[in-house]
């Protein structure tokens, strides 16, 4: 039988924009290997939690609701996005705005939260093989994952990347307005107290300013390949 630490795990980590959401997506495909996308699990949460009218600064009250809800990822096996089910109601638009963003960062900060979320993180880990993309999988959540990458970029490269995205999909958004939603999330996720955004001792650091997405690709396999 096949112990859940011996399936292999490839931690991406990273502020946002920094690329690891579509890195991840292509090296899991490479691979073979499943993938779990934790940001989408904290925007699901925050979603709940704004939709049902809890408070997002009681901690229990998130931490029960993070505790109960049934977040599954369902590949629409059209080559579209993966879609986010959140106790079974599709949810992949509504928590992919700027406003779900800032409401996951706000409640991934409460360390109740994270606690309760832990389990459902680990359950990913699943043959042959995990990428997960997130801030602490390589910290906190798989510390003993034999691959780790940290990708970086510039937050005036991340923020010029996430507005074409947003500008792809028709939204009406402002290049100083993102640069300055990233700059306030990356102090708010590299300061807080529990699970601070850093990369992992052990982490291969790759800083991505100016690369193209296959070249990214081609590392991140680099450090599976050489091992
Ligand atoms: O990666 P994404 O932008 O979807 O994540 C949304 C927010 O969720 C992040 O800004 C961060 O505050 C939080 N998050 C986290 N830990 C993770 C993944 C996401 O705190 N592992």
């Amino acid at each position: 039988m096949t112990t859940i630490g011996s399936v292999p795990v490839l931690t991406l980590d990273g502020p946002s924009g920094s690329g690891k959401g579509t890195i991840a997506r292509a090296v899991a495909d490479r691979l073979g290997w499943h993938m779990l996308d934790s940001g989408a699990i904290y925007r699901a949460v925050g979603h709940a939690v704004g939709a049902r009218g809890i408070d997002p600064t009681d901690a229990d009250a998130v931490a029960r609701c993070a505790a109960g809800l049934a977040i599954t990822f369902r590949d629409p096996g059209d080559g579209g996005d993966t879609r986010v089910l959140a106790d079974g109601a599709d949810v992949t638009d509504a928590i992919r705005t700027e406003a779900a963003g800032a409401a996951a960062s706000a409640i991934a900060a409460l360390p109740e939260v994270r606690k309760a979320l832990v389990d459902k993180q680990l359950a990913f880990r699943r043959p042959p093989g995990l990428v997960a993309d997130g801030r602490d999988m390589g910290t906190v959540i798989f510390p003993d994952a034999p691959f780790k990458v940290f990708l970086t970029a510039s937050a005036a490269e991340r923020a010029e990347r996430r507005y074409k995205q947003l500008k792809a999909k028709g939204l009406d958004v402002t290049l100083a307005s993102l640069l300055h939603e990233i700059e306030l999330r990356d102090a708010r996720d590299a300061s807080r107290t529990v699970a601070p955004l850093r990369p992992a001792a052990d982490a291969v650091v790759l800083d991505t300013t100016g690369q193209p997405i296959p070249a990214v690709v081609a590392r991140v396999l680099a450090v599976v390949h050489k091992a």
